[in-house]
């Protein structure tokens, strides 16, 4: 038996700067949104998910994502360290928070909020890899693809984006604006 859900809408007015430039809306991001949770419930035909969303950035489209899929899912967050308030990735990545569960024998799916260098979705990938994943596959609501330090292969991208930084749906400058419901760009140099 299927299920409809209608969520309910509402305006909301939250103050941003003048500089702050729309890149993606709420209805652009949910409509690619829905658009990658029909190829993942495609391609994982009577299989259960299991995705693995990176924290902080991630939460918010891993918790979209899941509720637009057809098939059964579940989820776990680990926590890395690259960044720390800074926009430049200092190229350590480290692990502050694992998984609680075990993934050996499982399909994960890596759920990324944004993949710049390379480096957090390559040290995340090797660390499932290594836990005797099932199957492995990597998924990212942003890409930018200009940085890039190490070649990472996307199965899932939400939106290629160009060289700028940005916030909303998840994603922060110094933990800010992960509220907005679209995605900004921050017009100042990454
Ligand atoms: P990477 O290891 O360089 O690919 O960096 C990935 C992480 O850096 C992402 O998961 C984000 O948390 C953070 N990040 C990179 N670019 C941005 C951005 O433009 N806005 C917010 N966070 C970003």
């Amino acid at each position: 038996m299927g299920v409809n859900f209608v969520m309910e809408k509402r305006e909301t007015t939250i103050k941003i700067p003048e500089h702050f430039r729309i890149l993606f809306t709420p209805e652009d991001i949910a409509a690619r949104v829905r658009e990658i949770a029909d190829e993942v419930s495609k391609d994982y035909e009577g299989k259960t998910v299991h995705l693995i969303g990176v924290l902080k950035g991630a939460a918010v489209f891993l918790s979209d994502l899941m509720r637009n899929l057809t098939v059964p899912a579940t989820y776990d967050f680990l926590s890395v360290a690259s960044y720390g308030d800074s926009t430049e990735s200092s190229g350590v990545v480290r692990l502050i928070k694992d998984l609680d569960d075990p993934v050996e024998s499982r399909d994960v799916i890596i759920v990324e909020d944004i993949i710049d260098t390379g480096l957090t979705l390559k040290y995340i990938e090797e660390l499932m890899r290594s836990r005797k994943v099932s199957s492995l596959t990597k998924c990212t609501f942003l890409d930018r693809p200009d940085r890039r330090k190490v070649q990472v292969e996307m199965d899932y991208v939400g939106f290629t984006i160009p060289d700028c930084y940005v916030v909303g749906y998840g994603l922060d400058f110094e933990q800010k604006w992960r509220q907005l419901p679209g995605i900004y760009a921050i017009n100042q140099p990454t």
